[in-house]
């Protein structure tokens, strides 16, 4: 059965394993209401340019509104056989109103077709992931609130630094997704031109209007250059670099979920609705949902390097390479919606246990850093002297197995004669996260203000 868009050029149908390799209706079927919206804005120009008749746009609008409800309520009749949703929606035009459907084409190419529809999806796709991170930022505020004054240990090499509040902890998080969030706004600004009307790569002999439709798609201008137009797929690039991104980001949180929750930790406890259990081991209660989350860091990942590595190296203008733009990038903005959406609920839902974290804090000698600030205030030791003596001390107390809280002054005297009682004051966890008040510090202060600025940058946002 020969092509019914180009068979006028062609004996023969395509070998089945040609159709199978050029088939793309399973994935970009998804794209069938930007193409709608697409054809709509198209249609209207030419009318608008004296290109088609009032009569025939008027068709083929009613004609698109009867799709997108077929489509809508599952009635549409999708063929394998019509490649791709461009050449399924404009058959099932034709069939439905006629001789107006054959003449939606002029002017227009499947390549910026495509070029526009893809951008379009892109671009919600963006908002999706920035408000998906808004919401996970939300949640992350509710416990920085919460856990203002929380004490937990601060690591580094997952060692015990410096004992910090959990608030502080959570607003690093909010940080971290308001930059995601910078990222996908960006990339939406710059791929927001529209290539309708590049054609298939030259432009097109018609009077056609592309200030019209770029404006009618909510675009902010046409794309300047034809061959740019139908060939450029860094917007998607774009796009997945900033999900990569935002993706390793999510795979933090989730890993620190994953030890929150492990019984050696015991910091946190996820909600039933949010944990898993085992078919074998009755007592289970596993972080899935983080685990996953972690995971579908390597799928985003992989979609970035996939499309990179499609790109690469193709000649200008359209190849047929590009047709595997899409697949990688719903899938990887499935996953990042995915994860977002998880990781907002465990970490809504989670609960932290107070007395464990603030017990972890003390241990590991985590104030030994205040022991030496306070040798260099009250004794106006050099830091680099009062960090050797506090060094001395911890040894000390890790051989008498105290923590250095509960280290006897003559102990500390024996090492520094100068020290006097007064040094237990900065020695305990709270102490210490309370004296950290510089700007950006853990104070239990400092949580509470960022907490107030940030509940006001997300109100305004
Ligand atoms: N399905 C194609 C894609 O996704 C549409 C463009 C096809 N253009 C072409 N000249 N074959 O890229």
């Amino acid at each position: 059965e020969k092509n019914q868009m180009w068979g006028g050029r062609f004996a023969e149908g395509p070998a089945a394993v040609m159709e199978a390799i050029n088939v793309s209706i399973d994935v970009d079927r998804r794209l069938w209401r930007e193409d709608i919206e697409g054809s709509r804005a198209h249609a209207a120009m030419l009318a608008r340019q004296g290109i088609i008749s009032p009569a025939d746009a008027e068709a083929i609008a009613r004609g698109l509104d009867r799709i997108a409800q077929e489509i809508e309520s599952g009635a549409f009749p999708f063929s394998r056989k019509l490649e791709d949703i461009h050449l399924n929606i404009e058959a099932r035009l034709k069939e439905l109103i006629g001789e107006p459907a054959a003449r939606l084409h002029a002017a227009r190419s499947r390549n910026d077709q495509v070029a526009t529809d893809f951008r379009l999806w892109v671009r919600r796709a963006c908002d999706d992931a920035a408000a998906g991170l808004k919401a996970l930022q939300a949640a992350l505020l509710d416990k920085a609130e919460t856990h203002a004054a929380t004490v937990m240990p601060g690591y580094t090499h997952l060692q015990t630094a410096q004992p910090v509040t959990f608030g502080h902890h959570c607003l690093a998080y909010v940080e971290m997704f308001a930059r995601d969030r910078g990222r996908f706004a960006d990339a939406r600004r710059r791929l927001n031109e529209c290539p309708l009307g590049a054609a298939a790569l030259a432009g097109t002999s018609f009077p056609i209007d592309r200030d019209a439709t770029a404006g009618a798609l909510g675009f902010d201008r046409p794309m300047a250059n034809s061959l740019d137009a139908v060939s450029a797929r860094d917007f998607a690039l774009e796009a997945l670099s900033a999900a990569a991104i935002c993706a390793g980001h999510l795979s933090r949180l989730a890993e620190e979920i994953v030890l929150w929750t492990s019984p050696h930790f015991g910091f946190a406890k996820l909600s039933d609705a949010f944990s898993t259990g085992s078919s074998i081991m009755p007592q289970k209660k596993n972080p899935d949902a983080a685990e996953l989350a972690r995971a579908k860091t390597g799928r985003v990942t992989g979609a970035l390097v996939s499309l990179l590595t499609v790109m690469k190296a193709l000649p200008l203008a359209y190849s047929k390479d590009m047709q595997e733009d899409k697949a990688v990038t719903f899938q990887a903005f499935d996953d990042l919606a995915l994860a977002l959406a998880a990781l907002a609920g465990m970490v809504a839902d989670m609960t932290m246990d107070e007395a464990r974290m603030r017990a972890a804090a003390g241990w590991g000698f985590s104030t030994a850093t205040d022991l030496a600030d306070w040798l260099v205030r009250t004794l106006d030791m050099p830091f680099r002297e009062a960090h050797h003596v506090a060094g001395r001390i911890v040894a000390l107390a890790e051989r008498k197995g105290l923590t250095l809280d509960r280290l006897a002054l003559e102990d500390m005297r024996a090492v520094e004669p100068r020290i006097t009682e007064a040094v237990y004051s900065v020695l305990s966890v709270d102490a210490s996260v309370a004296s950290r008040t510089s700007y950006g510090g853990t104070a239990p202060d400092n949580v509470r203000a960022q907490v107030a600025r940030w509940r006001d940058r997300l109100s305004q946002e």
